[in-house]
């Protein structure tokens, strides 16, 4: 049986959390929110002493770790049974995962692990690689982004909103760096995929948004 997939690419900020969650809910799909396996990594590690030069032992963690994902009206992640979702969200928990993500042993080792969350009866995938490696022959394909002052903003709203400590100027030279590393890696970099939609939230509601996704798979 054929199981759709809607994957939503872009940079950090342009707002595909928000955008894709929203849209799973309107279509009753399943949700991947791609990242946070990155990030769930980063947090595995941490708790571990393994330097994050060390490919192959980084790879053993990856490989070992257990996630479970309950994707309600909050994404809610469990590393090896113990709750982290408090702790998915810091910037710091961002810049290691994108540091680690950049390794092509651990993609491979990921890889699967997001594949197996096409589940009936649709799923809407968010990530940097969802439409290029992860699901290229998913039925629907954007590309979001949002200008670099925009995207700066937005996290630390969204950062804000969650009690996390954060600073602007600090925010907006992190997501800067992270970004530019996940374009330029050689393995599966942030790129659009060539037959995805191309929207530019940075003038545009939520909603907006949302209705121009939606009306690509109607
Ligand atoms: O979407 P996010 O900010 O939670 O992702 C955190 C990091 O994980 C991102 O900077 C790069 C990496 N990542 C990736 O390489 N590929 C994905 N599909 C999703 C995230």
């Amino acid at each position: 049986m054929h199981i759709p997939v809607l994957t939503i690419d872009g940079p950090s900020g342009a707002g595909k959390g928000t955008v894709s969650r929203l849209a799973a809910k309107k279509l009753g799909w399943n949700y991947l929110d791609s990242g946070s396996i990155y990030r769930s990594l980063a947090i595995a590690l941490q708790k571990t002493s393994v330097d994050f030069e060390n490919v192959s032992e980084i790879v053993k963690v990856a490989q070992a770790m257990t996630l479970e994902f309950d994707c309600g009206d909050e994404l809610i992640v469990k590393l090896d049974g113990e709750d982290i979702t408090s702790q998915l969200g810091f910037e710091s928990t961002g810049s290691i995962a994108s540091q680690i993500a950049a390794l092509p042993d651990v993609r491979r080792v990921l890889l699967q692990k997001q594949r197996d969350f096409r589940q009936a009866p649709g799923l809407v995938a968010d990530g940097r690689d969802m439409g290029t490696v992860v699901f290229p022959d998913a039925d629907n394909k954007v590309f979001l982004t949002a200008s670099a002052a925009k995207r700066a903003e937005r996290r630390y709203k969204q950062l804000m909103e969650k009690e996390i400590d954060a600073n602007l100027a600090q925010i907006t030279n992190e997501i800067d760096v992270r970004d530019r590393r996940d374009r330029e890696r050689e393995t599966a970099p942030l790129a659009m995929a060539s037959d995805a939609l191309y929207i530019d939230s940075s003038d545009m509601t939520i909603d907006a948004v949302i209705e121009e996704v939606l009306n690509l798979i109607r």
